[in-house]
């Protein structure tokens, strides 16, 4: 697996935060279970889950409602079938880290 990257003091990322690395763009969204990363792109079409409700562990894509699981990217509802990627995520030091592919 990739090396880690520093995305933002824990305390910045209220509910969802949008970040780039590497050229990709990934939401990463704050949960009752910990934080959750995915790509920020719908699988559908052009749409940023990190402007979209989330509701019940899944993310709402603004654009025709999709809904992502936050867990797994896993599609919940049509138009989109794909999944998004997840990222994995770790806190050190008070901060979020992302792990490149
Ligand atoms: S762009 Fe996300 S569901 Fe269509």
């Amino acid at each position: 697996m990739g090396q880690w990257v520093r995305l933002a003091a824990e305390g910045e990322i209220k509910s969802a935060k949008a970040f780039e690395i590497e050229g990709k763009r990934i939401a990463v969204f704050r949960t009752p279970e910990g934080f959750r990363a995915l790509d920020d792109v719908c699988s559908h079409e052009y749409s940023l889950l990190s402007e979209g409700e989330v509701w019940d562990g899944q993310v709402y894509c603004p654009k025709h409602g999709s809904a992502f699981d936050l867990a797994t990217g896993a599609a919940c509802g049509l138009p989109a079938t794909d999944p998004v990627k997840t990222w994995n995520l770790k806190i050190e030091g008070g901060d979020v880290w992302a792990q490149l592919p």
